[in-house]
């Protein structure tokens, strides 16, 4: 049976870091250093200048893993691409990074598919699931999963919005999903979803069933009152459930494939807030060593947090061939996923 391994990785973060004290100074929020990184974890984030789009730097990432797996974007049959920040509310962003790859150009024009996943911070592995779907049914040989997010644009700096705006930051991961005749690569990809809690954390902007969907001014222009216009989030309900629905999707991933969590190498998990995952880490008795963090320095980039933990696992070369990983997030939705992957 023909499986799917993750053939090639990358990650790109704009240049950009913007610290505790940046947010404060530069930025105006009203916080501190010792709040944010108490609670969180998190020492800074990246921010994109204007004028880069969530694609610009999802094709960074791409083309890094397409490097590494030493292929060419032609080789790609889809490309599934996650994220809550595209550059507009339709179309999605992997018609643009399937145009910015180079696919239409030429007599070479290969117009592969482009999926958008909106899964938020569990968007990554709704995405890798679909890949290797793809994949196993001999639908694709190879298939590009992204996960970027421009958050910066779009947070709330006054004192109404600190709690959320001190959380995110920039950033793009990409995996290459490929086929192989080989007995390893994802084993599974288990996920979920609880719409009861839908809007404890969202940025709803407009409502659909509302005439017009965006009241208008006299002028014609749009006009759309605060509490719609940012994300907002009950943190306490979030982190409540994190905690307990991350050990349940991982306790599900192990019983399906009949390991223990001791036989896992490496866990990675989503990034959005170190206390969550030290907390499941207890829970789960796995030492520090096997679950590598990297919100520190980058902070929450929601579907972009396991691709680019992933990306540096390989380069740091926390990750090797033969290894088990486990990966799990969760996030807006509720949704959530785990992943057991033979390296
Ligand atoms: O990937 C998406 C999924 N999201 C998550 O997983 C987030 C999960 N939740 C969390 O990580 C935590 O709930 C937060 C880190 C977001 C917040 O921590 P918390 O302990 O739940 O804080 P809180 O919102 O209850 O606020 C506690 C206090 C409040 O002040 P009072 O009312 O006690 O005087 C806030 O006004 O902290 C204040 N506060 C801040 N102070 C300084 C809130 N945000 C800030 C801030 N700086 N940035």
């Amino acid at each position: 049976m023909v499986q799917a391994y993750i053939s090639g990785t990358g990650f790109y973060v704009p240049p950009r870091v913007v610290t505790n004290d940046d947010l404060i100074h530069t930025y105006g929020v009203e916080t501190t250093h010792e709040w944010i990184v108490q609670r969180t974890g998190i020492e800074a984030r990246r921010f994109a200048d204007a004028g880069v789009g969530t694609s610009d730097m999802a094709l960074e990432a791409a083309r890094s893993a397409l490097g590494e797996a030493r292929l060419e974007a032609h080789d790609l049959d889809l490309i599934v691409f996650a994220t809550l920040s595209p550059e507009h509310a339709f179309p999605g962003s992997g018609v643009y990074l399937q145009q910015k790859l180079g696919l239409c150009e030429g007599e070479n024009a290969k117009f592969v598919p482009a999926l958008d996943v909106r899964n938020q911070c569990s968007g990554f592995l709704y995405a890798l699931s679909t890949a290797v779907a793809h994949v196993r049914a001999g639908m694709a040989r190879h298939v590009l999963v992204v996960g970027a997010e421009t958050h910066s644009a779009a947070l709330d700096l006054s004192p109404d919005g600190r709690t959320v705006a001190s959380l995110f930051g920039d950033g793009a991961g990409a995996v290459i999903v490929s086929a192989t005749e080989e007995d390893r690569g994802v084993r599974g990809v288990y996920l979920g979803a609880d719409g009861r809690y839908a809007e404890v954390l969202c940025q709803k902007i407009w409502d659909i069933r509302e005439r017009p969907f965006i009241k208008k001014n006299a002028d014609r222009s749009g006009n759309v009152p605060a509490d719609r216009l940012w994300a907002t989030m009950d943190g306490k309900l979030v982190f409540k459930h994190a905690v307990g629905t991350m050990l349940a999707a991982l306790m599900r991933a192990c019983s399906a494939h009949k390991i223990g969590v001791e036989d896992i190498d490496l866990f990675l998990f989503h990034q959005a807030n170190m206390r969550i995952n030290q907390y499941v880490a207890q829970q789960l008795g796995v030492p520090d060593e096997k679950i590598p963090h990297n919100i520190q320095r980058y902070g929450n980039t929601t579907a972009a947090t396991i691709p680019i933990l992933l990306a540096e696992a390989v380069r740091d070369g926390k990750l090797r061939p033969g290894m088990k990983v486990a990966m799990a997030a969760f996030g807006s939705g509720f949704t959530w996923g785990a992943a057991i992957i033979d390296w």
